[in-house]
C-alpha cells in the first residue's frame, strides 16, 4: 500500500453548511465538533493540538494559550464571520498564523436585520405582539402602543464600514436624514450617494431619533455606549446594537430604559451572551432583544461557509489566503 502525502489536519468547531465542509472533507483530516454548543475551552485546546488549520467561530477564543497548545504546525485560523474580535491578531502574527474572515459575505443580510430591528423598536413591534399573546387587546385604541415614525426621521449610524453603508443605503427610501460617526471619513462620493453627514458622536447622540451601532469591537469601542452616551440621547430615541455586545454598557442601558432616558432599544447581541434567562433587560418591554441571528439567512451562511472553508484550504497549503485579516 503506499500512502500519500500526509493530508493536513484541520478542527472545525460547529457544523456549518455542506457547501463549506465538502471540500473540507475532501482535502483534510476533519475533526468536527457536532454538538449545537460551542466547545468548552477545554476540549477546544485539546483538539487544536497538532492541527494544520482551525476553523472558528465567534464563539471561540483563539489566544496565545490556545496557539502554544495547538503547536508550530498551526498555519491558518479561519474564522467564520467578519468580527474577529474572538482571535488574538498580534498574538497570531507573532507565530505565524494567518488568520481570516468572511467580508461581505453578510454585509446586505446584517443591515437587512439592523432595519428589521430598528424598526421593530421604533414602532414597538415586541410589545404589540407581546400585547396580543398575553389577551390584553379588547379595543382598537387612539393611544395604544405608539411608537416613533421611521419615516422622516433621524438615523445615526455608529461606524461606516460595509455595514454601516448598506443601512445607510435603506435609508434613502424612509426619507431620513443620515448621519454617522467613524473613525476616518467615508470618500466624498460615498457621502453624497449615501446623502450621509459624518458628525461626531455625541451630536450623533443628541440629534438622531435612531441610532444603530456597526463598529468592530476594539479597545476604543468596548464601553463606548456608556451612561454618558445614553444621556445625550432624546428620550424618544431607540438604540440598535447588530454589531457586539460589549460596545453598550448593559448596566446603563437597563437604567436608562428603566428612567426613560431612551424609549427602547433593540439588541441582536448582548454582553455576555448567551444573556442569561435572568438578566434584568428581559424583564423590561421596551427592549426588545434576539439571540445574535443578524446574519442568519440560508444564503449568508453558506457564503460564510464558502469563504471560511476557502481561508481555511489555502492556509493549509500555504496559499494565500482569499480574504484575510493576516497574511502569514
Ligand atoms: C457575526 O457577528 C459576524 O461577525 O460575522
Amino acid at each position: 500500500m503506499t500512502s500519500g502525502p500526509r493530508r493536513p489536519r484541520v478542527f472545525v468547531t460547529r457544523i456549518i453548511p455542506d457547501v463549506g465542509l465538502d471540500p473540507i472533507r475532501e482535502a483534510c483530516e476533519l475533526d468536527l465538533w457536532t454538538d449545537p454548543s460551542a466547545p468548552p475551552r477545554a476540549e477546544l485546546l485539546r483538539r487544536a493540538r497538532g492541527c494544520d488549520g482551525l476553523l472558528t467561530l465567534l464563539t471561540d477564543r483563539i489566544d496565545d494559550e490556545l496557539l502554544e497548545i495547538a503547536g508550530p504546525e498551526l498555519k491558518v485560523v479561519s474564522n467564520y464571520g467578519v468580527g474577529y474580535d474572538n482571535i488574538d491578531v498580534p498574538a497570531c502574527a507573532a507565530r505565524g498564523v494567518a488568520v481570516g474572515n468572511t467580508p461581505g459575505a453578510l454585509t446586505e443580510t446584517t443591515a437587512d436585520f439592523a432595519w428589521t430591528l430598528l424598526m421593530a423598536a421604533a414602532r414597538r413591534l415586541a410589545e404589540g405582539e407581546a400585547y396580543v399573546k398575553a389577551g390584553d387587546w379588547t379595543a382598537w385604541g387612539p393611544q395604544l402602543l405608539l411608537g416613533s415614525d421611521v419615516y422622516g426621521a433621524t438615523l445615526g449610524i455608529v461606524g461606516f464600514g460595509r455595514i454601516g453603508r448598506a443601512v445607510a443605503r435603506r435609508a434613502a427610501g424612509f426619507g431620513m436624514t443620515v448621519l454617522y460617526q467613524s473613525r476616518s471619513a467615508a470618500p466624498a462620493a460615498v457621502e453624497a450617494a449615501l446623502g450621509a453627514e459624518r458628525v461626531s458622536l455625541d451630536e450623533l447622540l443628541e440629534r438622531s431619533d435612531i441610532v444603530t451601532l456597526h463598529c468592530p469591537l476594539d479597545q476604543e469601542t468596548r464601553g463606548l455606549i456608556d451612561a454618558a452616551a445614553l444621556a445625550r440621547m432624546k428620550p424618544t430615541a431607540v438604540l440598535v446594537n447588530t454589531a457586539r455586545g460589549p460596545v453598550v454598557d448593559q448596566a446603563a442601558l437597563l437604567a436608562a430604559l428603566r428612567d426613560g432616558a431612551i424609549a427602547g432599544a433593540a439588541l441582536d447581541v448582548t454582553d455576555p451572551e448567551p444573556m442569561t434567562p435572568d438578566d434584568p433587560l428581559l424583564e423590561l418591554p421596551n427592549c426588545l432583544v434576539v439571540p445574535h441571528m443578524a446574519s442568519a439567512s440560508v444564503a449568508a451562511r453558506g457564503r460564510m461557509a464558502e469563504m471560511s472553508a476557502a481561508n481555511l484550504l489555502a492556509g493549509v497549503f500555504g496559499r494565500p489566503l482569499p480574504t484575510p485579516v493576516l497574511s502569514r
